[in-house]
């Protein structure tokens, strides 16, 4: 059979010619070939936002087209995600040294691997500097948002996760030499690099199977600190450095949580207080003086814009804050283009609050927030959104009314809600707390920290002192397993109305 050519547009006007054999699936071609295409899904056929425009056939979604001919096609601008670098006053600051620091200035790197952004921190080790700071999109979004349509896809053919990990290393590398020529320095002169991440992200970036993570009884490979050096992955920096993962607690509750709380500074103001980073999982811990109490729910991916009619991630043109019909603001003050999870929980809560819809989740009519005159195409909110956030929020409630009764503590002696992560940091906390995301009774006491899993990996880059930390944190965990949970049905039941 003769190989066939797809001409790819990209929309800085960049022409590409890719090779394919006959009936090979599109989105497969791109991904192959390193071009990013927004696949929510992974290919499963299910979100339906892999679409490209082929000249002359009109909008596709890439992963149910199978190449038959030769094509010409047109790609969707390419997105920036709003990503959160900035640290909080409540977590601790890297240790400034007394000592001389005149020697050999030595250079590390902290990288926390989200699964939907990779965030960058270069320091200066010997004096504490955090010199310079950077994100990205984790590039494995083309294989899946997901951590479970993305260790789906691994487990299709077992050359995938070397597909997945050198892509992520690609990228890595690539933010390197940027924050490298930005501080004017080389790339060997960085000895460690110290990374946090979830569980999946970690096992697909040390090249290792991820898959026990998806099956019950959940238990991944590892989840204590792993030690590589640059030549076993392949990282840019000094050829003697050495790779460290950061330790984790479980399957779903990894070392972005546990570096998360080790970095806020205990203070009087707050003995016992949750830790909330809401994602497409909901990981949660329950802090108290003694003892740490954690657990992950599966929220799904409508607070990331996932299963969402007209959902998206933070990119430009996402309708991120919303009043009421008319008054709504985008990321970038950019043609509304959908609707991302800060602004979902917006549009809720006003119809909640306007009685739009009942407090069984029933809709009586769409929620239009813009329509388009010349496409004549609408964003709006249908029953199954409502459905899709009432399913989220009932299981990240259902989440923290099981930890509170197992440490046998009542909301009210909760000193704070710490909401971790990009989108507990643009949120409104009022339209959380309306849609029932999170309990009322903390009025006043929710507080956004910032990517505390960035913030935690810097600080073990440069402090033996937060390592240690780290490590009591761990002692004191005790996971709570929810899916065979005896109270977790009726608790998630219980909160899946709206009030
Ligand atoms: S429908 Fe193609 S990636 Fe979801």
């Amino acid at each position: 059979m003769n190989p066939l050519i797809v001409r790819v547009n990209e929309q800085n006007g960049t022409l590409k010619e890719l090779i394919c054999q006959p009936g090979d699936n599109l989105l497969r071609v791109l991904q192959q070939n390193k071009i990013t295409l927004y696949a929510p899904c992974g290919g499963n056929g299910t979100c339906g936002k892999c679409t490209v425009r082929i000249h002359g056939e009109g909008l596709v979604t890439s992963c149910n087209y199978p190449v038959t001919h030769s094509i010409d096609l047109f790609l969707p601008k390419p997105q920036q995600l709003s990503i959160l670098t900035a640290q909080h006053r409540f977590c601790y600051e890297p240790d400034t040294p007394d000592s001389d620091s005149s020697g050999t200035p030595e250079y590390g790197l902290a990288i926390d691997v989200g699964t939907t952004t990779l965030a960058f921190y270069f320091m200066e080790l010997h004096r504490g500097n955090l010199l310079a700071s950077t994100s990205s999109v984790n590039p494995q979004g083309r294989y899946g948002a997901d951590v479970i349509s993305r260790i789906q896809f691994i487990n299709r053919d077992a050359d995938r996760l070397k597909e997945m990990q050198q892509c992520l290393i690609d990228e890595i590398n690539h933010q390197i030499d940027l924050v490298c020529s930005q501080c004017q320095r080389d790339t060997n002169e960085i000895s460690k690099v110290h990374i946090a991440g979830n569980p999946t992200m970690l096992h697909i970036l040390l090249g290792i199977d991820p898959m026990p993570i998806a099956l019950a009884p959940f238990t991944p490979a590892f989840l204590d600190e792993q030690v590589r050096t640059s030549a076993d992955l392949g990282i840019a920096m000094h050829p003697r450095g050495q790779i460290r993962t950061l330790p984790g607690c479980s399957a779903y509750v990894g070392a972005d949580i546990i570096a998360g709380i080790a970095s806020i500074k205990p203070t009087k103001q707050f003995s016992t207080y949750l830790f909330l980073d809401i994602g497409t999982n909901g990981e949660m811990a329950l802090i108290t003086p003694t003892q740490i109490y954690t657990c992950a729910t599966a929220a799904g991916p409508a607070f990331e814009g996932g299963n969402i009619s007209c959902g998206m991630g933070a990119f430009p043109g996402a309708i991120s804050e919303f009043k009421s019909p008319g008054r709504y603001k985008t990321i970038e003050n950019a043609q509304p283009l959908g609707v991302c999870g800060s602004g979902l929980i917006d549009c809720i809560a006003y119809m909640v609050r306007n009685q739009w819809v009942q407090p069984d989740g029933y809709l009586d009519k769409d929620l239009i927030l813009y329509s388009d005159s010349e496409t004549h195409t609408d964003i709006r909110i249908v029953q199954q959104d409502i459905r899709e956030v009432q399913l989220a929020k009932a299981a990240i409630m259902a989440g923290i009314n099981i930890l509170l009764s197992t440490a046998g503590i009542a909301l009210t002696d909760l000193d704070a809600l710490f909401l971790a992560g990009g989108f507990g940091n643009f949120i409104d906390t009022d339209s959380a707390m309306a849609i029932g995301l999170v309990p009322k009774a903390l009025r006043g006491k929710i507080i956004s920290i910032g990517n505390t899993s960035g913030t935690g990996a810097y600080l073990s880059l440069q402090s033996e002192a937060f390592n240690l930390n780290m490590k009591q944190v761990l002692e004191r965990c005790e996971y709570i397993e929810l899916s065979t949970h005896e109270d977790f049905i009726m608790e998630y039941a219980l909160n899946m109305n709206f009030e």
